[in-house]
């Protein structure tokens, strides 16, 4: 017996994996889906999200969000950190790539159909997903705290305040008062590392288990 089967058997004895993980992993997939890398798309947006968690990990040990260390803390990031600059880099990259490769995927249900009966909760499930990631480009796009960040988000919560009626309201509550500034770099910190990562782990644990439940769309 090898080392992998003795792990295997003293995990099997004590979870009857055996029994739980064939109905799981021993799924059949329509032929359109092995061949047809569109279908990798949302698997694609899932990878980065991955990346975009451990590499947001390391950030945020270093990373420190007020007004007087915030641009200070991403500098010492980039030139002082042990690769601080490449881990950087791979979250603005993976965080670009998440938001195309959403997108494209939104445009294979659609132009593929997938969104029908009986797959439409998903899709509205998706559009949560879609604005939960932008909303994580948006919070992310302040943290710098520099003149690109601060003109961005005074033009993105003024966008927001435009809105008839609610806008004032989602204004005061992004911006936490008159103007950007202290309470607005930690309202972005918390949405951006608290509030959106909670929201989109519980709405991805639904978008995959809707596509397990309905399978994926096509002939088996
Ligand atoms: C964080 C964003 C998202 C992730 C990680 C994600 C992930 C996935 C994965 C892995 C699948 C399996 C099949 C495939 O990859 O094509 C899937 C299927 C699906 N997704 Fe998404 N998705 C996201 C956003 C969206 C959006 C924005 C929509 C639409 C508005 C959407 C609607 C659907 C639907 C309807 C299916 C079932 C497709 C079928 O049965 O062919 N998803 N998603």
């Amino acid at each position: 017996m090898t080392l992998n089967d003795k792990i295997y058997k003293w995990l099997d004895d004590r979870f009857k994996l055996s029994e739980l993980l064939p109905p799981i992993v021993k799924h059949p997939a329509p032929l359109n889906v092995v061949s047809n890398p569109l279908y990798c798309l949302g698997g694609t947006a899932f990878l980065c999200f991955l990346i975009l968690v451990i590499t947001g990990i390391f950030l945020a040990m270093y990373y420190k969000p007020t007004p007087a260390e915030a641009y200070k803390s991403v500098e010492h990031i980039m030139t002082a950190v042990p690769m601080g600059s490449l881990i950087r880099s791979v979250h603005h990259w993976a965080a670009n790539t998440m938001i195309a490769a959403v997108m494209l995927h939104m445009m294979r249900i659609y132009f593929m159909g997938a969104y029908k009966k009986p797959r439409e909760l998903n899709w509205v499930v998706g559009i949560s997903l879609l604005l939960i990631t932008t909303t994580f480009g948006f919070s992310g796009y302040l943290l710098p705290w520099d003149q690109l960040a601060f003109w961005a988000t005074k033009i993105g919560t003024g966008i927001a305040g435009s809105i008839p009626v609610i806008g004032g309201y989602i204004s005061l509550i992004l911006v936490g008062g008159n103007d950007i500034g202290a309470e607005t770099l930690t309202r972005f910190f918390a949405i951006h590392v608290m509030i959106l990562p909670i929201a989109i782990a519980t709405l991805l644990g639904l978008h995959f288990m809707m596509v397990r439940i309905q399978g994926i769309s096509g002939r088996l």
